[in-house]
């Protein structure tokens, strides 16, 4: 195409194409649009001047080009071409996709829940979606660097650990807890005795207060309860993360408290560059960029007026650490969207401060907050958070309902694999196919239908796929491209072919949902070409042929789902 543009003038040789995916046609070629404006002729003549100058005789991958509407060119590409693409997606085990992110360190900041507390609701999109980034980074060649930004300190420890010094018969390590019974939930329930307690009696708030003193000066008996109760938080974490299939594991684990020996020398290199003022006792960082109320400067609390540092100095530390120390090139911060001015204003001082340069990138992934049903935030019925757990269970409950209903012959132990599978498969793919500012509603029936754009139905496609596959007694594919094809077969492998320019997109983007409405395009078109194109009754080489378009319908969804962290099962 790009020649055939260097024919029509010399001088425009090279000219990018803007070729494209279309409706009207296999591909759309947009650059007359563009260049017409450069020669100062009618795009339309443009386009008709291009399409004159290819040379499709001997051409064996473009069939047709024809001017259309103000200046677009419609390609359609030959029969052989597409059978000959199916083939070499099919040899290459990367599906057609390079390494665009090659050797980009990239930090990957999410999931973070808070020790001691247990995980709810508000702690699944960040552990899904930063998952699913990290998964699909490393896939294109990033180098990523997971890190679990665990809440695991502040004052509110001194609390909980005078609590469970004064009351020594409180159970929380798991070796005392029942069988199932989770540490975090047990530690969240002392927690709040502790609280009420610090709250009703003021000498037990004096020896709180003690307390963390004694945890900062690194008394050691406090020190080894604190780790005991890290331990065991991070134990009940992981048994989600593994119901969850993250990646997160315990190396990954790098909480506030890492940061706490730095935070005094961040600060003084934030006031040696005079980014950090006095007001009121305490240091803080105004912003030259963001307003806050009453038109003054948003601002950062570096120090606070107790000599205390938060959540906004340990993040500062959190860059200056990652591009220092862990080489970052690209930091990626995946947390609610409520966060946003705090991020713009961590990213401004570390800009100003000289931590990040022109060549690091930091980018706030931010997301929209879970509905109840109802649309409503999302409660119990006694009006408390939504323990993660239970909304997963919920899910797995409703699935198994489901796959029994769709298959009443499964036996016990394949029904509890493929319920966990699909109900954590529905929760996983619902959040992920919104595009993530949205809220969504945390709907459990929609999200285990076995149609529609669900996580459930996308295994199902796969794992019908593959059961195609078995019946043919998973044959060698070979691909003859000698062979007409049917229009839904045209389709389905365009609608393949887009995989590695999707995924291309969501390491630009950081937005997870365009995979997921890429696979179930797919699905969609492997829907229609199996209701249009017999396959196990076909008849040599059309059979071959269609049976190869299975097989590499059946990779191309288990690769996507993989990396959306999602199994995609043989059987269902
Ligand atoms: N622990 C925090 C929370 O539960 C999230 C931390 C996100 N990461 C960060 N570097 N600030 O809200």
């Amino acid at each position: 195409m790009s020649e055939a543009i260097g024919r029509v003038r010399a001088d425009l040789a090279g000219a990018d194409p803007v070729v494209r995916r279309s409706d009207r046609a296999d591909f759309q070629c947009n650059a007359a649009l563009a260049l017409a404006k450069r020669l100062g002729v009618e795009p339309r003549d443009l386009a008709t001047d291009i399409a004159g100058a290819l040379d499709l005789d001997g051409q064996t991958v473009v069939a047709a080009a024809a001017p259309s509407g103000p200046g677009f060119l419609n390609v359609t590409v030959t029969d052989h071409a597409v059978w000959e693409q199916v083939a070499a997606r099919l040899r290459d085990l990367r599906l057609g996709t390079g390494a665009p992110e090659g050797g980009r360190r990239t930090v990957v900041d999410y999931s973070a829940p808070n020790i001691a507390k247990e995980m709810h609701v508000g702690h699944l999109r960040t552990t899904i979606i930063g998952d699913s980034l990290a998964r699909v980074l490393d896939f294109l060649g990033a180098d990523v660097v997971r890190q679990n930004h665990l809440g695991d300190w502040g004052t509110q420890f001194g609390m909980l650990i005078q609590y469970l010094d004064e009351h020594p018969d409180a159970t929380w390590h798991h070796d005392e807890l029942d069988e199932g019974a989770s540490a975090v939930s047990a530690l969240n329930d002392l927690y709040r005795s502790a609280r009420a307690e610090f709250d009703a009696d003021p000498d037990f708030a004096d020896r709180s207060r003690a307390r963390v003193v004694a945890l900062q000066a690194g008394d050691p008996d406090t020190v080894a309860v604190w780790r005991g109760i890290v331990t065991e938080s991070e134990r009940s974490f992981r048994a989600i993360y593994d119901r969850l299939t993250v990646l997160l594991t315990a190396e990954d684990s790098v909480g506030e408290s890492f940061y706490n020996p730095v935070l005094a020398d961040t600060v003084d290199e934030l006031v040696a560059a005079g980014l950090a003022v006095e007001s009121e006792g305490a240091l803080v960082f105004h912003s030259n960029e963001v307003s806050g109320p009453e038109g003054k400067p948003a601002a950062l609390v570096v120090r606070k007026s107790d000599g205390g540092y938060g959540y906004d100095t340990t993040d500062l530390a959190t860059i200056r650490h990652r591009v220092r120390e862990l080489g970052a090139d690209r930091l990626v911060y995946v947390t609610d969207s409520r966060q946003s001015l705090h991020f713009q204003l961590v990213f401004e001082a570390a800009r100003r401060a000289g931590w990040l340069t022109d060549d690091t990138s930091a980018e706030h992934v931010a997301y929209g907050t879970i509905l109840g049903p109802d649309g409503t935030p999302f409660k119990t019925r006694a009006g408390g958070t939504v323990r993660l757990v239970d909304l997963l269970d919920a899910a797995v409950t409703r699935a198994r309902a489901v796959v029994v209903e769709k298959n009443p012959d499964l036996d016990a132990a394949e029904l509890d694999r493929i319920a966990e599978s699909a109900g954590i498969a529905a929760v996983k793919y619902a959040d992920l196919s919104t595009s993530r500012v949205k809220d969504y509603s945390f709907d459990v029936d929609r999200m285990v239908s076995f149609t529609g754009n669900t996580g459930v139905y996308l295994q199902y496609a796969h794992a019908r796929i593959s059961s195609i596959l078995r019946n043919a007694g998973d044959p060698d594919t070979t691909v003859d491209p000698t062979t007409a094809l049917h229009p839904a077969e045209r389709d389905l492998v365009l609608t393949l072919d887009a995989h590695d320019a999707v995924l291309t997109e969501v390491a630009a983007t950081l937005e997870p949902h365009r995979l997921c409405g890429h696979l179930y395009e797919v699905a969609r078109a492997f829907t229609a070409f199996y209701e249009a194109c017999p396959v196990l009754k076909a008849d040599e080489p059309v059979r071959g042929n269609r049976l190869a378009l299975c097989r590499l319908t059946a990779r191309t969804l288990g690769h996507g789902l993989d990396l959306l962290g999602i199994a995609a099962p043989e059987r269902m």
